[in-house]
């Protein structure tokens, strides 16, 4: 805490500079558009697909060029230079992923969001050491929708994931096929991966903050991408370190949620923000239909003025809760207006999906997770107990329905992740569920001065050995053992 404020104090002198790098952009200029301030733009990079039921895998270093100056040492799968390329995988189908570690440390890859088991999940017990490949199998039991593979090796996530190591995952199923959907992947339907980086003065990627200073999207800068005009869909991803964003349009028009962590909500939620915490992913919807071709507009987030507690709400502009962009809005991609393909979407259905939720009648077993720690600079913890990989932290009956409570009267807010399951946001300590976050989701925002309620079935899955993860999704504060080991027994 005291942290915290002294050094918000501190940088509340510093003059606050504002973002003006950019990299080579590939067109030599573009307009500058009314809605912008920035005119040149890189173009968006779309992840390469992976189709099938085997997926290669291989971690391996790499350099990009992130920065004027020298090029920065990066992680990437597949020879990809930041991030890894998209596993599209089916519903029911039984996949095998090979995962190979070609860097020169202990790594991890963790499947975020899968239920499937524990010996499979990628967590910090399943460590790939280099030159190793680590084959799981599993049947795909997910819901259509956006979840994404990173590593997981403790103490050592924030580091790899800083670098660039983490890819999307999209789940197809028939329900979610049948829908006239945007899914013209690369065209109509787009993944964002939405963080930033600092660089040392020779662009090294610096870990030691809980912030970067310059925003990347799927790993560009000032990034542009022409969509059709039409509905177009995003699946978005919140893979910071801290930074939280509260998302929208620079014309602050309506948009559309669809999907939250674990697949489609019942129906499209409209707003014109959303909450996006790390960790978290939404699927959404905007209509571009009744824009010009040609013209542009900007998703954004609207990070200024944020409660005490939001990731990246500190006045700081520099320090290690401090950055360039904390507690301001900022662009995160440039949209230009094209034609519309022949197989453009120009309607959003009322109706997406029939889950059926857990309520607190069906509550067989409930517990509670304090936040601890922090304290005068001290690591955040769960329970007051710092992670040790030995120590089974809770014990959960299989086919239990658990409501889970995250108590957090202290410091700050977090993003809290389960595995192995998809839970229902039930209740909140201060007001309503919001409407956006009512689909199955495994990461949920826990603001400070609050607790929340999840519930979820523990089903399929049991060993007396090998446990599945909770814990904050901030890497930085997992790493640091704000993070607990649970088992599922029969
Ligand atoms: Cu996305 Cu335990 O992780
Ligand atoms: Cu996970
Ligand atoms: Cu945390």
């Amino acid at each position: 805490m005291l942290n915290r404020i002294i050094i918000a104090l501190g940088c509340a002198l510093i003059v606050s500079c504002s973002k003006t790098e950019t990299i080579t952009p590939a067109t030599p200029s573009i307009p500058t558009t009314p809605t912008t301030n920035t005119s040149t733009y890189n173009p968006l990079w779309v992840p390469p697909i992976l189709n099938g039921t085997t997926f290669n895998l291989s971690l391996e270093k790499a350099t990009k060029q992130l920065q004027a100056g020298a090029k920065t040492n990066t992680y990437g799968y597949n020879g990809n230079d930041f991030w890894g390329p998209t596993l599209i995988m089916n519903k029911g189908d039984n996949v095998t992923l090979n995962v190979t570690n070609k860097i020169d440390e202990t790594t991890t890859v963790h499947w975020h969001g899968f239920h499937i088991p524990a010996n499979m999940d990628g967590g910090p017990h399943q460590t790939i050491a280099p030159n190793v490949t680590w084959s799981p199998n599993f049947k795909i039991m997910n819901n259509a929708g956006t979840y994404w593979y990173h590593p997981h090796a403790h103490e050592l996530t924030h580091k790899q994931l800083a670098y660039g190591a983490g890819g999307f995952i999209i789940i197809k199923d028939p329900q979610e096929a049948a829908l006239n959907l945007p899914r013209t992947y690369g065209v109509d339907d787009i993944p964002l991966m939405l963080t930033s980086r600092r660089y040392s003065a020779t662009n090294v990627i610096d870990i030691a903050g809980a912030y970067g200073d310059y925003q990347l999207t799927n790993g560009i800068s000032s990034s542009q991408i022409t969509l059709p005009k039409a509905f177009v869909r995003f699946r978005i991803l919140n893979a910071e370190i801290e930074r939280g964003y509260n998302l929208g349009f620079s014309d602050n028009r309506t948009f559309y949620v669809i999907g939250n962590d674990g697949g489609l909500v019942n129906a499209p939620i409209a707003v014109t923000r959303l909450p996006l915490m790390v960790g978290e992913r939404a699927e959404i919807m905007v209509d571009l239909g009744g824009d010009a071709i040609d013209s542009a507009i900007d998703l954004k987030t609207f990070n200024s003025g944020q409660p005490l507690g939001f990731g990246g709400g500190e006045p700081a502009t520099s320090g290690v809760f401090g950055s360039l962009l904390n507690n301001k809005d900022f662009n995160l991609l440039n949209i230009k207006v094209g034609a519309a393909g022949a197989s453009a979407v120009k309607t959003i259905p009322g109706t997406l999906a029939n889950n059926t939720y857990w309520t607190n009648s069906d509550v067989t077993n409930s517990r509670t997770i304090t936040i601890t720690g922090g304290q005068g600079g001290q690591a955040f913890t769960l329970d007051n107990k710092a992670y040790s990989h030995t120590t089974i932290n809770q014990t959960v009956k299989l086919n239990a329905v658990e409501k889970w409570t995250i108590v957090n009267n202290n410091i700050f807010g977090h993003a809290f992740h389960i595995h192995d399951v998809q839970f229902k946001v039930i209740s909140r300590s201060n007001g309503a569920v919001a409407p956006y976050e009512s689909g199955w989701k495994d990461t949920v925002y826990v603001p400070i001065g609050t607790s929340v309620s999840v519930i979820a079935k523990f089903d399929d899955f049991s060993s007396p050995t090998d446990a599945f993860m909770y814990h904050c999704h901030f890497s930085n504060h997992e790493d640091e053992g704000m993070m607990g080991n649970f088992i599922v027994i029969p």
